[in-house]
């Protein structure tokens, strides 16, 4: 959705101005979430199903991880180019740049991910304790290196459709979904509103 709007402001030549902090907030936590959810299958998820799961391709993977942390950059770049208010255009091929990279490799990516490690993680029943405490250092990893949580944790929600989303709001703490992301933290996600789903 995001590289439609950096061709509809390429096409205009200029940044929506009525809402540009929401599309800078939105890039930053796309960007923000995707190097934290990379880092998390880089240095604790890939090393711990190596040895179980010995098909996928891990090496691959990293690599590709490499590629969209460059493409990463660029948005980043972009950003502290917009925020310091250096040459608009330039900034906005930066994002073009960076989100087509991204959009090219995702896709593929997610799709061998999928279907040869995170389908798989049922059959190797691990059991349940294990698994609470796999999943309680993922989440700890990706928390110290995403943020800030009041963009993070609505970018995360709002990416996804009523049914998944309530589904992912049991992963989180009471007090995110019921008092601090619809209250305390609503004025500072709320400019990024128009990118994320209802
Ligand atoms: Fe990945």
């Amino acid at each position: 959705m995001a590289i439609q709007n950096v061709d509809e402001f390429l096409e205009k030549g200029v940044l929506e101005t009525s809402n540009r902090e929401g599309f800078l907030k939105f890039l930053q936590s796309f960007s923000s979430f995707v190097e934290g959810h990379h880092l998390v299958e880089d240095e604790k998820v890939f090393p711990y199903f190596m040895d179980k799961l010995p098909k996928v391709p891990y090496k691959g993977l990293m690599d590709q991880h490499k590629e969209i942390e460059a493409a990463l950059q660029e948005i980043n770049n972009g950003i502290t180019g917009l925020r310091t208010q250096k040459d608009e255009l330039w900034s906005l091929k930066l994002f073009k740049s960076g989100l087509g990279q991204i959009d090219e490799i995702w896709q593929p990516h997610i799709r061998i991910e999928d279907s040869q490690l995170y389908t798989l993680v049922g059959s190797l029943k691990i059991n349940s304790k294990e698994m609470i405490r796999l999943i309680n250092e993922v989440s700890e990893l990706f928390q110290e290196h995403t943020g800030p949580p009041y963009l993070i944790a609505p970018f995360i929600l709002y990416n996804l459709s009523p049914e998944d989303r309530a589904i992912q709001a049991k992963g989180f703490p009471e007090i995110v979904i019921e008092q601090l992301v619809p209250i305390d933290w609503k004025d500072k996600w709320a400019p990024m509103q128009p990118y994320l789903l209802k």
